[in-house]
């Protein structure tokens, strides 16, 4: 090591100390964490911003607790607090250098009034306050991302709500299979991501829970009143077992997972939005494509293949805190200190991917006349046609090999009529009329008659709409009260403070 690397280690010393403490505290681990060649590998400081405003209401929540508990005095508490404000106001960047966000806050709460500040330690650990500090945190993430799942699904009801005329062709393996309606299309694409929300909120209740009280993982002599703390903060409830609440992460790992697999619904969305406007079924805005820098006359979907590829960005953060994760024993490894980015990283791609899908189909110009056009391309009404005549008494399979034979033949009524004198030995008018084939054929009239439940004729789609506006307002309020419980507890932990600063 040379000198200056050596100096540069010493920043980490303070000449405060505090009196006593557990073996992970702040200032008072200036013997052990002196420096040295592993300093900034050991550090999550640069990370720990993303949790510097939740810490500080971490820190404002405990230091309450522990006055209303008699561990430590008003006085203690209200400098305490006063330190943590003009700390906020100074911003993560002002922090003395630490090993990570805790250290630091905590050092500064010292350097600003004495040894005294080291109490606001009392009774916790960095493991139940960083666990908790990013579950507070995640707690608004998250909503933001199921707000942008919210956001999608309004544009997609509202494209439904205008187009539950617009036909246009279904694919499977994407060969024109049979016509829909773009109403169809989108709430097949609403339904999806409406489970995608529903999993994003059950996640949120399993990270609205508050480890603090913890400690290090075996709980504390201490005198603490947990559930104080966790509804200073806004908490549902407290993570029981003091050893679970300072080591598991299974709710980053589940959030993840859901924030992946509703990116995975988004890819979806993007491909085919990226392969209508390839058919010119559809003209994104301006705002959502992107030109060539050599060709004049493009105009690309680049932000949807933005959303595509951001699947893969979700899937491995999935996969990245899967294994760092596995194995990990009870109760805290350093470890879970790079499980925490993963879960920053996807919860970020993804809600930006899911508000760009929900601007870009929102502004969407669909092409009424040119789906129409394609819906009966690749004779996508022959499923209606072998189901006519299977109604009147054909067997299907009979209706199918007669169908198929016309596919080849021209695929129009006239192909139809050689197919039956080939399978059935006479004429199609034997055992149809005329008229109701000229119908399947047409694939407006198609789609019309597949009126079965949750089918494509508008008035299946009618109460598709309809529990879909309803589970969107639903929703919504959930979210609503989620948000608003959060900025309560704000005001109500606000208010306490004032009371001893
Ligand atoms: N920076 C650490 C993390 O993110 C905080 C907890 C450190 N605890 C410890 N015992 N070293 O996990």
């Amino acid at each position: 090591m040379t000198e200056e690397s050596a100096h540069d280690g010493s920043e980490f010393e303070s000449d405060v100390a505090t009196d006593g403490g557990s073996d992970d505290e702040g200032v008072v681990r200036r013997d052990r964490f002196s420096g040295g060649p592993a300093r900034s590998f050991l550090s999550s400081l640069a990370a720990d911003e993303r949790i510097f405003a939740a810490d500080l209401e971490v820190d404002r929540a405990h230091t309450v607790m522990l006055a209303e508990q008699g561990i430590i005095g008003d006085d203690v508490a209200g400098q305490i607090l006063t330190a943590i404000d003009a700390i906020e106001v100074d911003g993560h960047d002002s922090l003395p250098d630490g090993e990570d966000v805790h250290e630091a806050i905590e050092t500064a709460v010292i350097e600003r009034i004495g040894a005294d500040g080291g109490k606001m330690h009392t009774a916790r650990s960095r493991n139940d306050e960083v666990a908790t500090c990013i579950r507070y945190r995640l707690r608004e993430d998250v909503l933001e991302a199921i707000e942008t799942t919210l956001a999608l699904r309004e544009s997609l009801v509202e494209v439904a709500e205008a187009h539950t005329e617009t036909i246009m062709p279904g694919y499977t393996h994407l060969q024109p299979a049979q016509p829909t309606t773009m109403a169809h299309w989108a709430l097949a694409y609403e339904g999806a991501i409406r489970r995608d929300t529903e999993r994003l909120l059950e996640a949120y209740g399993r990270i609205n829970e508050s480890p603090l009280g913890g400690a290090a993982f075996a709980g504390t002599t201490f005198d603490i009143d947990r559930e104080r703390v966790a509804d200073l903060l806004g908490f549902e409830r407290v993570v029981e077992n003091s050893m679970d609440a300072a080591s598991s992460r299974d709710f980053l790992l589940e959030t993840v997972q859901a924030l992946s697999t509703h990116a995975t619904t988004l890819s979806g969305l993007a491909e085919d939005v990226i392969i209508f406007a390839n058919r010119g079924f559809v003209d994104l805005a301006d705002d959502y494509s992107s030109t060539s820098s050599i060709m004049p006359q493009k105009k690309n979907p680049d932000t949807l293949e933005l959303v595509r590829a951001v699947a893969g960005d979700a899937a491995g953060g999935v996969q990245g805190l899967t294994t760092t994760l596995k194995g990990l024993p009870r109760a805290y490894n350093r470890d879970l200190q790079r499980a925490t980015p993963h879960a920053w990283e996807t919860v970020d791609a993804v809600t930006e991917a899911s508000e760009v899908a929900a601007g870009a189909v929102a502004t969407a110009d669909w092409n009424e006349e040119t789906l129409a056009a394609a819906a009966g391309e690749g004779f996508s009404t022959a499923t209606g046609v072998a189901d006519l005549l299977a109604a009147n008494g054909l067997p299907f399979r009979t209706a199918h090999e007669l169908v198929a034979i016309a596919a080849e033949r021209g695929a129009d009524y006239d192909a139809l009529e050689a197919a039956a004198q080939e399978v059935l030995g006479e004429s199609l008018e034997a055992h149809v009329d005329p008229e109701a084939v000229v119908n399947a054929l047409d694939p407006a009239e198609s789609v019309a008659s597949r009126d079965s439940q949750g089918g494509p004729a508008p008035e299946a789609v009618a109460p598709q709409l309809e529990s879909a506006r309803e589970a969107l307002a639903t929703d919504e309020e959930t979210l609503a009260d989620a948000s608003d419980a959060l900025e309560a507890a704000r005001g109500a932990l606000r208010s306490e403070v004032n009371g001893y600063v």
